[in-house]
């Protein structure tokens, strides 16, 4: 059993059960204190038993080894980088070292898109790598673009999903989302083991591409992970003020912050969903 904090898939949970805490989880909401960077009120999910065993090790590990595992995993990730960060990623692709890898959609994500709860139009996944939450959320009345600037995660997707029911729906491109100019804005981004996968120094430049890639009214879903106090990385420590602080100046809003109870595994506690309106554009600064 591997019992990293990028963890191996364990069977999905029923989707009664995911609408079932669900629902619960958005009664829970409660308010927030306003932060630093936005002046704004947040929600805050309120802690929530889930309703499903997702993991074997779930509720198991102690604080101590759940850190010890952590770092563990961040040194085999970052062995294969070098300091040199578009070359590691590939490395890991090709050396089949990819442990965030789900196999299957993120289940907060599906849960979204059953609820009919997902903006429509042009969606982007950045650094999508197999692709399964681009394909989970493409659909006729919304067009998912997935990007990942390893080759190797690329093809790989294309291969998994070219006879997919809904291919006329989603594309696979491999690009460098720091350098990419499509020709069209999207109306919603979906940020999951991104943000935490570039080094913090790039979070600025994150957050601009982000802001310069969205309409006007467009929506940055990001599942922000790990929330935790480790050294290093990828994957680095996130938490929601190192979201607040390079997306606010930009003209973000918050709309909801909230636990994920549905995070898989070792990741449970660990991941909290924002939902960030773009109420004004770049040149408003
Ligand atoms: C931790 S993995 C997460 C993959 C996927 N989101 C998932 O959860 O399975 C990070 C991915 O980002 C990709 N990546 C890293 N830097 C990138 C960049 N500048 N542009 C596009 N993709 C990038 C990597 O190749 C890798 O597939």
């Amino acid at each position: 059993m591997r019992t990293l904090s990028f963890v191996p898939p364990p069977p999905p949970p029923s989707s009664a059960s995911i609408v079932t805490s669900s629902i619960r989880a958005l009664r829970l909401a409660i308010p927030f204190p306003s932060s630093p960077y936005c002046n704004l009120s947040r929600k805050r999910e309120g802690k929530v038993e889930a309703s499903t065993r997702m993991a074997e090790n779930d509720g198991k590990d102690d604080g101590v080894a759940s850190k010890s595992k952590l770092a563990a995993h961040v040194d085999r990730i970052r062995q294969r980088f070098h300091g040199q960060s578009t070359d590691g990623w590939e490395k890991c692709w090709e050396q089949g070292f990819t442990p965030w890898d789900l196999g299957r959609p993120t289940p907060i994500i599906q849960q979204l898109y059953r609820m009919g709860a997902l903006p429509k139009g042009r969606a982007l996944i950045p650094g999508c790598g197999t692709g399964y939450d681009v394909v989970s959320i493409a659909c006729p009345e919304r067009y998912v673009v997935g990007i990942d600037i390893s080759e190797i995660a690329i093809k790989r997707a294309i291969q998994l999903f070219s006879s997919s029911p809904n291919t006329n729906h989603f594309i696979f491109l491999k690009e460098d989302f720091f350098t990419w100019h499509p020709t069209e804005l999207f109306d919603l981004i979906f940020d999951y083991t991104f943000f935490c996968a570039i080094e913090p120094k790039m979070r600025v430049a994150w957050a601009e591409r982000m802001s310069g890639l969205l309409r006007p009214e467009g929506e940055l879903i990001t599942l922000m992970f790990p929330i935790s106090d480790h050294i290093g990385g990828p994957p680095y420590k996130v938490s929601i003020s190192d979201y607040e602080e390079v997306l606010c100046p930009l003209g973000f809003k918050a709309i909801s912050i909230m636990d994920n109870e549905l995070a898989v595994g070792p990741r449970k506690g660990k991941e909290k969903i924002g939902r960030w309106k773009k109420i004004r554009s770049n040149s408003s600064l």
